[in-house]
């Protein structure tokens, strides 16, 4: 049986941003330390990934650290590189045979120099690959990254900035090659974005589930495209100026 009918295949979303949260209530729910539930967070990613990929989702985003998760405990911290150390040095294969370009948002120079160094090296791997996308969002935080265009682009003497579009601006963010999120999936029942994409966002569908990351399955993230499939993107037109042709 497919998935998803023609007609819904023609509406899933081009770019998919996840703020996987949850991974402590879902360790402690098992009784388990923190790091567990990272742990199998990340299982979750593959099972996600694999699912857009199948589909026809053709950009990925996931929030993976914030900057304002460096102040978590230091061991949480190390965990958590360690983890994304492991999963970079596992996956390579994998993002090569599959042709996954991997990129990342972000203040690397924030992360430990081990995992800043695979990241780069990840990223400078699979640079040529253009099968599927995939954008870690690691040691980021949005309005950092606003701060940090709006300092570049009134410093850039060759910008006209007189009459500044925001196509323009958007070429100084760090997500100038992503198309913007269509929509953006929060588990874990927290209705918020956590400095997560906030200009990007804009006409972004939002989708909150209940479910714990690691819990958010094949079949959870199915369900949500298919919400998606069902809601009318008005960009402040009215129902009807959509509807009629
Ligand atoms: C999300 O899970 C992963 C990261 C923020 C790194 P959390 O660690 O925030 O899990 P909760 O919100 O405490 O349950
Ligand atoms: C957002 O989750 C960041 C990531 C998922 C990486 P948090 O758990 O840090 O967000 P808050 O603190 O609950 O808003
Ligand atoms: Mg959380």
């Amino acid at each position: 049986m497919q998935i998803f009918t023609p007609e819904e295949k023609e509406r899933l979303p081009v770019h998919v941003a996840i703020i996987m949260d949850g991974n402590g209530r879902w360790a402690r729910s098992h009784g388990k330390p923190r790091l567990f539930g990272h742990r199998n967070g990340v299982e979750n990613v593959r099972s996600v990934v694999n699912t857009a990929r199948e589909v026809g989702v053709p950009f990925m985003t996931l929030y993976a650290f914030s900057q304002e998760n460096q102040n978590r405990p230091m061991d949480e911290k190390s965990g958590l590189m360690r983890l994304l150390e492991e999963f970079l040095k596992r996956e390579l294969k994998t993002m090569q045979k599959d042709g996954i370009r991997l990129r990342a948002i972000g203040d690397l120079d924030g992360l430990p120099r081990f995992a800043k160094k695979i990241v780069e090296d990840s990223i400078e791997k699979t640079k040529d690959n253009d099968q599927w996308n995939l954008t870690l969002a690691l040691n980021y935080g949005s309005r950092q990254e606003i701060l940090q265009a709006v300092k570049a682009c009134s410093q850039n003497q060759n910008q006209n900035h007189e009459n500044l579009e925001w196509d323009d601006f958007a070429q100084y963010l760090e997500t100038k090659d992503l198309p913007d999120p269509d929509l953006i999936i929060r588990t874990s029942g927290e209705f918020r974005l956590s400095n997560f994409l906030l200009v990007q966002a804009a006409y972004a569908e939002i989708f909150v589930s209940p479910l714990h990351w690691p819990d958010f399955g094949r079949k959870a993230f199915l369900d949500a495209l298919r919400d998606f499939t069902k809601r009318e993107r008005r960009y402040g037109k009215t129902s009807e100026q959509l509807t009629s042709f």
